[in-house]
């Protein structure tokens, strides 16, 4: 379901590509203007609309600890912003050490004295379960705090998102009765046996770009093998989690399994992140953060941590393409969720036989991508999520320029208001340029040439990430040699973005440690234990 959810993304995408005549004529409806051969947005257009008034309200800013929502101890409050205006949505509790203190205190109880490690393992896979029923019901509201909260488009989030979420929740359900250890032969008279335990308190750090969906990698796996959990959400979205996690409690999770902090990384994520009584660490953001959890990981409880961390994907077009629908999925691949994504297709590798018509076509393609307010339908692209990253995105544009890439479409911002970026195509990029070499995380494509098979191997290899790649060719051999060859966590082969809760998703080298989703992510909260008894005159050995 969730790769049909997922299809049903990219199948919408590229139905929408049509002729040349329909993609100009639907150009100008968006106020495409030509200029000196770069095709530029008409900022008026966008800025004259008023945003749509999103369809839900905001039911819950106070932290989730021990089953209750409070106030945070200092009683201070942040804002969470909307990203089509840069108003507030709501005021937000502020958690800090003491909040950590707090929530962990809840999560230790519950793990050392409460019922949850203590269930059946068949009584906590009907609470996951119902809690995917619960989100079902509450999609549509689930769906509409997390594109005002965070400027995804509605229909991605209502479609794909919030039914992924629920999906992951009855997949890990359904691991949870089969989760349990061996009988182990020894060389002499012992019964050896291999205990699956709950590792206890899970500390998990997400962030931004898709908070529903890291909350559910990272929450899932943990309480079907019976853990508990305090949560830091990131700053930009805190909204969503707080609405699931009230459901979780109705659908009838124990008080203290799973609580939840908003608050900011230094103060709160910190302080999980050092916190003695944790036992597990799980991260998901920038590479320079996850060192820095790392450190205090080892620093204070030598914990162990899971890292799911940057990346500068590599998207292979080899000669063989077809041209339209490589521009398709690479498009796909790249500017899916404003750009915003760790495995974003973020260096469009052409082979030089294709390379013309593949950049013509792929400006074509961004300069029409729908652009505007979130929650309108068939809107491709909303706002980034905050000031920061939008500054940062066109920080990346000017030093592309600035470096001699080809702007060959977008490079400005999108309208008057709000964080938009216009879709970017840069070509004649270089290995050596920052675009070619910083995560973006924006709608911005670098388009580089190749020549030769080894070639190119060499050059997406030549990174410190190693989150993903995607590879499009019709030549099997060429597929088998690039797929083995490419040091990333996931190869997506004439496709991209395919996220099942059974594939396992991580990085090599400083894309992260460790691999979450599918049967994968349950060895990351678990403890094995041998144990070993003698035996006395045993029928057998
Ligand atoms: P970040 O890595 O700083 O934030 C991610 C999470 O870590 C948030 O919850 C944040 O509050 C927390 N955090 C920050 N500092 C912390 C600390 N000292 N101790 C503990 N927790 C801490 O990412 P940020 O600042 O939001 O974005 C910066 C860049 O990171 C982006 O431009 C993008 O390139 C990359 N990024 C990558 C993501 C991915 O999925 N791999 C997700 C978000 C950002
Ligand atoms: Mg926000």
């Amino acid at each position: 379901m969730a790769s049909r959810t997922v299809s049903w993304l990219l199948a919408r995408s590229i139905s929408s590509s049509g002729p040349r005549s329909a993609l100009l004529s639907r150009g100008k409806k968006l106020g495409l203007v030509s200029r000196g051969g770069i095709h530029r947005y008409n900022s008026t257009a966008a800025a004259a609309e008023e945003p749509i008034t999103p369809p839900v309200t905001v039911p819950h800013t106070q932290l989730l600890i021990n089953g209750k929502f409070v106030d945070a101890a200092s009683g201070r409050t942040f804002q969470t912003l909307d990203p089509r205006t840069g108003e507030l949505i709501a005021n937000v509790a502020e958690g800090d050490a003491e909040d950590v203190n707090r929530a962990v205190a809840a999560a230790r109880k519950a793990f050392d004295e409460g019922p949850w490690p203590r269930l059946p393992a068949f009584e906590r896979q009907k609470i996951l379960l119902k809690c995917a029923d619960l989100v079902d019901k509450h999609n549509d509201e689930i769906a509409a705090l997390e594109t005002w909260d965070n400027g995804k488009p509605y229909e991605q989030a209502a479609k794909v998102e919030v039914p992924m979420f629920a999906r992951l929740f009855r997949y890990y359900a359904g691991w949870a009765d089969k989760i349990h250890g061996l009988t182990v032969p020894a060389d002499g008279p012992y019964h050896v046996q291999t205990l699956h335990e709950p590792i206890g308190v899970a500390g998990q750090i997400i962030p931004w770009n898709f908070p529903l969906l890291m909350f559910a990698w990272k929450v899932g796996p943990a309480l079907a093998t019976g853990n508990t959990i305090v949560l830091k959400t990131a700053e930009q979205t805190p909204l969503s989690a707080l609405y699931v996690a009230r459901l979780f409690h109705e659908a009838g999770l124990p008080e203290g399994v799973l609580n939840i902090i908003s608050g900011f990384g230094p103060t709160a994520g910190a302080a999980l992140a050092s916190h003695m009584d944790v036992d597990k660490l799980a991260f998901t953001g920038s590479t320079e953060t996850g060192k820095i959890v790392l450190e205090l990981g080892a620093k204070s409880n030598l914990k162990p941590v899971t890292l799911e961390l940057g990346g500068k994907s590599p998207f292979i077009v080899c000669e063989d393409a077809d041209v339209d629908q490589a521009v398709e999925l690479a498009h796909f691949a790249l500017f899916f969720n404003q750009g915003q994504c760790c495995c974003a297709g973020s260096r469009t590798f052409v082979h030089e036989k294709v390379y013309d018509e593949f950049v013509e076509k792929a400006k074509v393609r961004a300069s029409r991508r729908s652009v505007g307010d979130p929650f309108k339908a068939g809107i491709e692209q909303g706002p980034q999520v905050d000031s920061e990253q939008f500054e940062k995105i066109l920080k990346y544009i000017r030093s592309g320029v600035e470096c001699g890439a080809t702007l060959e479409t977008g490079g400005e911002r999108f309208g008057s208001k709000g964080y938009y970026v216009q879709p970017t195509v840069f070509s004649n990029v270089k290995d050596d340029m920052l675009i070619a070499k910083d995560e973006i995380f924006g709608p911005v494509q670098s388009i580089l040439k190749f020549k030769d098979l080894n070639e190119v191997i060499k050059r997406s290899n030549a990174t410190r990430y190693g989150l993903a790649a995607g590879v499009f060719t019709q030549n099997i051999d060429t597929a088998n040699t690039l797929i083995r060859a490419l040091r990333v966590g996931t190869v997506w082969v004439n496709t991209f973005d395919i996220f099942d809760a059974a594939i396992p998703f991580g990085g090599y080298k400083m894309s992260g440690h460790g691999r979450e989703k599918g049967i994968y992510s349950l060895s990351n909260y678990l403890q094995v234990k041998a144990v070993v008894t003698p035996l006395k005159n045993p029928a057998w050995l």
